[in-house]
């Protein structure tokens, strides 16, 4: 019996039974779309992910006698991307690509096949025509018949094609332009992106290759689709970066196989994406001495320590509201750092426009940062450069106190490297952290020691 349609919200999944131009679950506007009734859909899963149709039975095993088989990784030899990857692409895992369009998700695809040419790479391309991806292929030098292109966006056909080449790796570009030919809803749409991510899913289990799909992202900086693409794929990566520098990130934010934050960098070049062994050389290599507002902090992304430069430009409003932007840091952050910076330490900011900018176009999100980029502020506010041989580590409270960070020895170790002779440091930090001998490091118990240390 035809049951009523029902109406998926495009941003979060929500299903509703009328339209409505706000949708209860995640509050945006105008994203109910009508889909064919769930009874419908759901008579088309695949039976076998049913345990009630009289299959064998498959009865709970003791942990102990669960077998485990030799733990098979594909190490592509990009050492950024295997990193990332937690050691190289796990046998079986499927995995998610997600970034802004024009990025170089594609990009970083093809590369594969340059790093791997004995490998059989299947790679499905359902927005460019294959004439597109040879000539992005060329131009990256990759130049191997085990190589297979495929223009398609029908899962079905997707699938003949995987039972007869049996790829190591199956790229999907993008999981957006994929269809099942039994729904109705347009490619794109959630029910579409998830079905056909499923049956993409129970291929890559199945036949144990590894799988990566590639996704946009919308405006909001979230994968298009509904969230449980997230959950339904081992790990989930995400490509980052300002498209008008060079430097790209790529970040797990999920890995069922690995450590999750975990970044590799690159370096986009005429000749394709480079690898950049050395970011913190990188990130520091354009800063500039003397000038006050530029303070060197340490951030840890994955397992890896992070030396980058924060720029701060305070300079009084001519308006009533001040303005506050913040580029590769959290607005919210800034903005409590600013209040604590006005209560505690009593600079009216408040009557000053706040430019906050972490150079190289990478984003952070680590308290860690707090205490650089507030003693950035200060000394654009006061006009007086810190000093550049310090590197700043620590969260700020909002009391003004300097918080503990995780890992400080890896952070200090890599200041130590770089050259830098001095580290201010959240106090408490201090007797369970070893530092390096030809570093000074200095505790600091609130923001106040901090700013009288290095400015
Ligand atoms: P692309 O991989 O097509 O991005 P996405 O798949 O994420 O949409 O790459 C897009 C940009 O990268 C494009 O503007 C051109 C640039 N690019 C280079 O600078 N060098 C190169 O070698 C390649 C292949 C692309
Ligand atoms: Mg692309």
């Amino acid at each position: 019996m035809a049951s009523s349609s029902r109406y998926v919200c495009q941003e979060c999944g929500h299903a509703a039974h009328k339209w409505m131009g706000k949708c209860p679950g995640c509050g945006a506007w105008n994203t109910l779309v009508e889909e064919k009734p769930e009874s419908d859909v759901k008579a088309r899963v695949p039976k076998s992910t049913s345990s009630s149709n009289g299959r064998t039975s498959n009865p709970p095993e003791p942990i102990t006698e669960v077998a485990l088989g030799p733990e098979t990784r594909l190490q592509t030899g990009m050492v950024e991307f295997d990193r990332v990857m937690g050691g190289g692409i796990m046998q079986g895992s499927f995995s998610l690509i997600a970034g802004d369009p024009g990025i170089g998700k594609s990009t970083l695809m093809t590369e594969l096949a340059r790093f791997m040419p004995e490998r059989t790479i299947l790679y499905v391309t359902g927005e460019e025509s294959k004439r597109q991806v040879k000539l992005r292929a060329q131009r990256l030098g990759v130049d191997t018949d085990r190589l297979l292109l495929l223009a398609e966006t029908n899962v079905e056909a997707i699938g003949q094609a995987v039972r007869s080449c049996e790829p190591d790796l199956l790229i999907v570009d993008s999981i957006q332009t994929i269809f099942r030919p039994d729904l109705s809803s347009a490619p794109g749409s959630v029910s579409q992106v998830r079905e056909s991510t499923a049956s993409l899913l129970k291929m890559t289990k199945e036949d144990e290759f590894s799988t990566f799909l590639v996704g946009h992202v919308t405006k909001k900086g979230t994968i298009a689709g509904p969230r449980v693409l997230e959950h339904m794929v081992d790990t989930v990566l995400y490509f980052e970066g300002d498209r008008h520098h060079a430097f790209r990130i790529l970040r797990s934010v999920k890995n069922r196989f690995g450590a999750a934050n975990e970044i590799g960098v690159f370096e986009m070049r005429e000749s394709g994406l480079h690898e950049v062994p050395n970011p913190s050389e990188i990130f520091l290599s354009e800063r500039g001495y003397g000038v006050s507002g530029s303070a060197v902090i340490c951030s840890l992304e994955g397992t890896r320590p992070i030396l980058v430069e924060v720029q701060a430009l305070v300079s009084p409003s001519s308006y009533g509201t001040p303005q506050r932007t913040a580029t590769g840091f959290e607005y919210s952050r800034l903005q409590m750092l600013l209040a604590v910076l006005e209560k505690r330490i009593g600079l009216a900011f408040s009557d000053h426009d706040v430019f906050i900018n972490i150079a190289g176009g990478v984003k952070l999100n680590e308290p860690a940062v707090d205490l650089g980029t507030a003693v950035a502020a200060v000394s654009s506010f006061r006009d007086v450069p810190t000093d550049t041989n310090a590197v700043l580590i620590g969260e700020v409270g909002l009391g003004g106190e300097i918080r503990t960070v995780s890992q400080l020895g890896p952070r200090l170790k890599e200041a130590a490297k770089l050259g830098f002779d001095r580290a201010v440091v959240p106090a408490n930090n201090l007797d369970s952290t070893t530092a390096p001998d030809d570093l000074d490091v200095i505790g600091a118990k609130t923001l106040q020691d901090a700013l009288d240390t290095v400015l």
